[in-house]
């Protein structure tokens, strides 16, 4: 999937999960197989792509993380949420470029990040796939509010899914986008093909939002998804949420296996525009048409 997209013009980037045929043993598990998915990736394409570095408290891990995206000199890191000077000096180092992308982006933290070296800032909006911003600002908003506070090139995300949002983001200051749910139905991603279908046949109308702490799902109405919504109704508690959830294998169980009854199909708004299950390269050309 890494490949065809940079094979097309775009840049993918490798998610800490990459590569895992069950959800991961434990973190070297998740970081060796990290890894093997960079150098496949590397085997299939000359063009550039990047990763994710998932920070979390616990040092002990990203320090490893770090390192081995250096090793294998990927051309970009998706930074999640640390500000973290060591890091983005690092990286700095290596030639990599850096993209910064807090859960909720706000005008500090993107500053921050500027401050400390970051090549870009990623502006995600609630209208996002995955786990939402804990604020509820539109892509409308969030785009142009990130463009003006920072002199590095913003990327807009969250409901991005046709040409129109494309020339939208650009119209509101972006200098790229980022695309997640549209590409879920691209023929390279491994999702279950009954969840490409249910997502071409699906509109955001169709979307249930439900709190898991620290965040935000949408889900399209999976069996689990309807769940999740009715316990949220009753107030549950975070502990039956996330037992629901089943500590995020949901994704897992409703994305890649198609499991309805265990999980759930998380995207974004931007459902409503996505139509045809098609390869990688055709989306990327139809999302990009004005800038060949
Ligand atoms: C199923 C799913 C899982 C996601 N998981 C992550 C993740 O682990 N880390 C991350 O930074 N973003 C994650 N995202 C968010 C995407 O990287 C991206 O910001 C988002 O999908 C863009 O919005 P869109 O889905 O409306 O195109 C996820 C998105 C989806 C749909």
């Amino acid at each position: 999937m890494v490949a065809a997209m940079s094979n097309s013009g775009g840049l993918d980037i490798i998610g800490p999960n990459a590569g895992q045929d069950a959800p991961p043993k434990n973190r070297q598990d998740s970081l060796d197989k990290m890894r093997a998915e960079i150098r496949k990736t590397k085997s299939l394409t000359d063009k550039p792509f990047g990763a994710t570095l998932i920070n979390g408290p616990d040092l002990s891990f990203w320090r490893p993380t770090v390192q081995m995206l250096a090793e294998e000199g990927v051309s970009a890191v998706l930074i999640n949420e640390v500000l973290d000077p060591e890091i983005f000096d690092f990286f700095k180092q290596h030639g990599i470029k850096t993209m910064y992308r807090a859960l909720t982006p706000t005008v500090a933290n993107s500053q921050e990040a500027e401050r400390l070296g970051a090549d870009m800032i990623i502006a995600t909006s609630f209208d996002e796939g995955g786990a939402v911003p804990s604020r509820v600002i539109g892509t409308f908003t969030i785009v142009p509010m990130i463009a003006d506070s920072v002199n590095i090139p913003v990327v807009a995300t969250g409901g991005i899914s046709d040409v129109r949002g494309v020339r939208a983001s650009f119209a509101l200051g972006a200098e790229g986008v980022y695309v997640g749910s549209g590409f879920i139905v691209a023929d390279e991603c491994p999702a279950d093909e009954k969840v490409k279908q249910l997502i071409v046949n699906s509109t955001a109308e169709d979307l249930i939002l439900f709190l898991t702490l620290p965040a935000y799902y949408r889900t399209l109405p999976t069996e689990n998804g309807k769940k999740l919504a009715e316990l949220e109704a009753q107030s549950a508690s975070r502990e039956e949420m996330f037992e629901a959830m089943d500590s995020y294998h949901s994704l897992w169980q409703g994305m890649r296996l198609g499991n309805s009854d265990k999980g759930v199909v998380s995207v974004g708004t931007g459902v409503s525009m996505i139509k045809a299950v098609r390869p990688a390269s055709e989306i990327v050309a139809d999302l990009m048409q004005d800038f060949v």
